[in-house]
């Protein structure tokens, strides 16, 4: 029998429905993942990935965004909630908010997030119209490793599906998700068994 990989220990930020967050749950308790997910946190008390770490048992740190009187007050508050989840990485699962300097350098090399769109292209908000309205034949998603930019760190994983004629934006959200439910587990799992190697922009999977 091949010896058990200690496990990392994850933190997940999520802003809302948590299906990403949830992907991350499955694959880990399915045993894929050595990991075990210590926190999510939320910038959004009324995320329903709030109720989805409540089923698994996964405790939750709010810090809501609209108490804070300024956005530095509120990436304090943010710094302060992940530093106490002593977490080896951080999956960025739909956190919908840009992560200040501050919080970028602090675990630098710690943090991935996944992106609903073949990076370079389309970052940045509403991913999916953005790739309709250039008219794409293919797109698909992103894991990166998060920098200081927006949604311009080093690729993990990238996956991606034909974009359709009659498709809506809905329509190929729905495709990319599914595929961005294979690809972020597969990232936590890589990162977990210490098999990415960063040399600049490039990530080796060993
Ligand atoms: C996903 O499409 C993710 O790529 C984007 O926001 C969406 C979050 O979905 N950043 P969910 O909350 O994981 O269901």
């Amino acid at each position: 029998m091949e010896p058990e990989l200690p496990r990392k220990r994850i933190a997940v930020l999520a802003s809302g429905r948590g299906s990403n967050f949830q992907a991350v749950i499955d694959a880990i308790a399915a045993g894929d993942i050595p990991a075990i997910c210590v926190r999510l946190v939320t910038d959004n008390p009324g995320a329903y990935a709030i109720e989805r770490a409540e089923s698994a048992g996964i405790p939750v740190t709010t810090v809501d965004f609209a108490k804070f009187p300024s956005k530095t007050a509120y990436e304090e508050a943010l710094l302060a909630a992940m530093q106490d989840c002593r977490a080896d990485l951080f999956v960025l699962a739909g956190y919908m908010r840009i992560l200040g300097p501050e919080i970028v350098h602090e675990f630098s090399g710690r943090m991935i997030n996944i992106h609903p769109a073949l990076l370079p292209a389309f970052a940045g908000l509403h991913a999916q119209w953005q790739a309709l309205e250039y008219g794409v034949k293919v797109a698909g998603c992103t894991v990166h490793i998060v920098d200081e930019g927006v949604d311009t760190g080093p690729i993990v994983i990238q996956r991606c599906v034909p974009v359709l004629p009659d498709d809506d934006e809905a329509m190929l959200a729905d495709r990319i998700l599914a595929e961005e439910h294979k690809a972020l587990p597969l990232a936590v799992k890589l990162f977990c068994e210490d098999r990415l190697e960063v040399t600049d922009r490039r990530v080796r999977i060993r």
